[in-house]
């Protein structure tokens, strides 16, 4: 075979593969389209790259064929490596720029999934007191302003009976809460958020405790601390009293 037909086969061949990946480009984005399928948005992107690699084949091709002249006396055969490498370089960051793209959005994803599931889990419950029902609940209503002074009222202490809790919202943090009445009298609150990966905790009254939903992390509803389970740390405390028969926090 002489060079120049030698020439002319490379070229068919890398024609050929440069048709193809198109074809088949076109095919795994119609479809990434039609399922909205990451994997097949991905496989595409990747055809794409290689019909890049073969665009880059071409021209190495078509330059590594010219004649020697007075400035390269042995020619220009060489050429046709520096543009594999070009190719090589473009698919290695076309890769790694579409790989950290789905790794970006896909983090982007689960972030949103988990706050969605924890407003849907808050421990709210219909009229405040728990029943100890650890199934989605209901959000809280907005507590009331003090009407003369800083602070919120969060319950009429008569709708926590002695061994239950009411959630509410802590208006320091937005963040959901727990007031408990473990002893008549007293009234303690914490925050809902369990201290291992951020789940609302549910209150317990047969046991007064607290469950993590998540992974059974329990928490002791009198103290806060971690009965059980993977939390590192208890559950924070918030500062509520009682006033003329009105649970409050805040200042
Ligand atoms: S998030 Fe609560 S135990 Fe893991």
């Amino acid at each position: 075979m002489t060079e120049s037909a030698a020439g002319a086969e490379s070229r068919g061949t890398v024609l050929v593969a440069l048709s193809i990946n198109l074809l088949i480009a076109a095919a795994k984005g119609s479809a990434a389209l039609l399922t909205g399928s990451s994997a097949l948005l991905a496989e595409s992107a990747h055809s794409v790259a290689d019909t890049g690699n073969e665009a880059f084949l071409l021209v190495a091709l078509r330059r590594s064929r010219r004649p020697a002249d007075q400035t390269h006396p042995f020619g220009y055969g060489a050429e046709r490596f520096y543009w594999s490498l070009l190719a090589a370089i473009g698919i290695f960051v076309a890769g790694g720029v579409a790989a950290l793209g789905g790794a970006t959005a896909a983090i982007g994803r689960a972030a949103h999934h988990s706050n969605a599931a924890g407003a849907a889990l808050g421990p709210a419950t219909p009229h405040g007191s728990s029943t100890g029902n650890h199934g989605p609940s209901p959000a809280p209503r907005s507590p009331r302003s003090h009407p003369t002074a800083g602070g919120t009222v969060i319950a009429a202490t008569s709708a926590i009976p002695v061994g239950k809790a009411k959630s509410f919202i802590d208006p320091a943090t937005g963040g959901p809460a727990w007031a408990v009445h473990p002893s008549d009298g007293t009234f303690i609150a914490f925050s809902a958020v369990c201290t291992h990966a951020g789940c609302p905790v549910q209150y317990d009254p047969a046991t007064v405790q607290f469950v993590c939903p998540c992974h059974g992390g329990v928490y002791n509803a009198r103290t806060g601390h971690v009965v059980s389970g993977p939390p590192p740390a208890p559950l924070q405390a918030i500062a509520v009293r009682a006033v003329d028969g009105q649970l409050w926090v805040g200042r």
